[in-house]
């Protein structure tokens, strides 16, 4: 099983590389395309530099095979809630619990930060990824018809939040 552990500066090309997957693999489950992601290495040494950020990755040996971030943004006014952006595991790896262990990581992080919530948008496409937050017990608040368009395919996307006790 890959272990979980948070990103260091020397994960960034094996991180740039499984985000490029991530996105060609799965266009309609992220907003980003490759031509337009602004996850670069400059963004990405930030957000591995920053406090109140980081990425969790699922690690084989040296190999990164999945990753999700989470952040608190830094207005005072929104310092209670952790936003979760771009799980990912490659195919090879899923239905073992590993997307499970990555989102828990996530959630003990908001913990420590001692966010209220957490807070994503996942698109209508991904079954796998909506049952899986629905069982750590986030809930839909809302979805948005057609809030990703790309070329003749569009997909609507479900708000979810999780209340931390
Ligand atoms: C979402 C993703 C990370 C999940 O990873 P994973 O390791 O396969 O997930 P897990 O094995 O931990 O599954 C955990 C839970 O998800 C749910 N789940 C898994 N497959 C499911 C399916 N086909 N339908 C509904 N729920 C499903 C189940 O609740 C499962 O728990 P269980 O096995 O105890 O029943 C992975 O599928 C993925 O990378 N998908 C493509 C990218 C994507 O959609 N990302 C989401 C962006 S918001």
């Amino acid at each position: 099983m890959p272990e979980i552990r948070e990103a260091r500066a020397r994960d960034i090309q094996q991180l740039l590389a499984l985000r490029l997957e991530a996105l060609q693999q799965h266009p309609l489950a992220f907003s980003s395309s490759p031509d337009d992601d602004r996850l670069d290495l400059e963004y990405l040494q930030k957000i591995i530099s920053e406090d109140r950020q980081v990425i969790f990755c699922a690690v084989h040996g040296e190999n990164i095979v999945g990753m999700v971030g989470a952040f608190v943004q830094p207005q005072r006014k929104l310092s209670h809630r952790c936003d979760v952006w771009g799980a990912y595991l490659r195919a090879s790896e899923r239905g073992h619990g590993v997307g499970r262990q990555l989102m828990e990581a996530v959630v003990d992080q908001a913990r420590s930060w001692s966010c209220e919530s957490i807070h994503l948008g996942v698109t209508s496409g991904s079954k796998e990824a909506i049952g899986l937050y629905q069982s750590l017990g986030f809930v839909s608040c809302g979805i948005v018809a057609r809030a990703i368009v790309d070329g003749e395919h569009a997909a609507s996307e479900h708000i979810m939040v999780f209340h931390l006790e």
